[in-house]
């Protein structure tokens, strides 16, 4: 089975847990563009929060509601993909660049669940973990970062810089802490297991929902 049928069937298997009224964030990326049809053949009447310029469109097209997400301080769920998920369901987001407003919209969630494809599966995080850059003083956050290539794509929403950091992992804890400690970071993809609540997994045409290894 493809990986789009396995983006799919795991994207599917999410939308099912929206309920009616629900406040929803929505992640970016090829999984989460099977979620947003999904999403809106339910009928739902949910409100959205878009977490890239890319999703709100495809979600307003589809004919979901996408509110400004300055205006929203709490969201019933969030649904989003990943580039990495290890055992203990330490991630690594930013693929799509999206990762700060990703994390934000998923910590303002009750309820973050993360959807892949089965090649998302890793044994452990390795890099590159993504990184969002304020563009002042870039020249000094590189050479603090050391192990860094600067992505060839546009600046963030926000106006950041993306990049990522392509050192050794080691624990993904205490590379968390670094990171966000670097001044200059705007924020990191790696996402802490403390923050994902549900994993949903297509492999071959059966959707897994693997429990998180401590
Ligand atoms: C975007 C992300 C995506 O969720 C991640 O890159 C996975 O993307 P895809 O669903 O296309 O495999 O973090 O910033």
């Amino acid at each position: 089975m493809d990986a789009e049928t396995e983006k799919r069937i795991a994207a599917e298997a999410a939308a099912l847990l929206v309920e009616d009224g629900m406040r929803v964030g929505l992640g970016t990326g090829s999984t989460v563009a099977h979620l947003l049809p999904a999403l809106a053949a339910r009928g739902l009447s949910i409100r959205c929060v878009a977490t890239s310029p890319q999703t709100e469109e495809a979600a307003r097209a589809l004919g979901l509601e996408v509110e400004d997400a300055a205006e929203v301080d709490h969201l019933d769920i969030a649904i989003d993909g990943a580039d990495q998920i290890a055992p203990d369901w330490w991630l690594v987001k930013g693929g799509g660049a999206a990762h700060t407003r990703e994390k934000i919209v998923a910590a303002a969630a009750d309820r973050f669940v993360v959807i892949a494809d089965s090649s998302k599966l890793v044994s452990r995080i390795r890099p590159p973990v993504p990184l969002e850059l304020v563009p002042f003083g870039l020249a000094g956050t590189l050479r603090r970062l050391r192990d860094v290539e600067l992505r060839d794509v546009p600046p963030s929403p926000d106006g950041g810089v993306i990049a990522d950091y392509t050192g050794a992992v080691g624990g993904p804890e205490a590379l968390d802490a670094w990171l966000g400690s670097v001044p200059g970071v705007v924020d990191h993809g790696l996402f802490p297991p403390a923050m994902v609540a549900e994993v949903i997994v297509g492999r071959g045409d059966a959707v897994e929902r693997p429990k998180r290894l401590i």
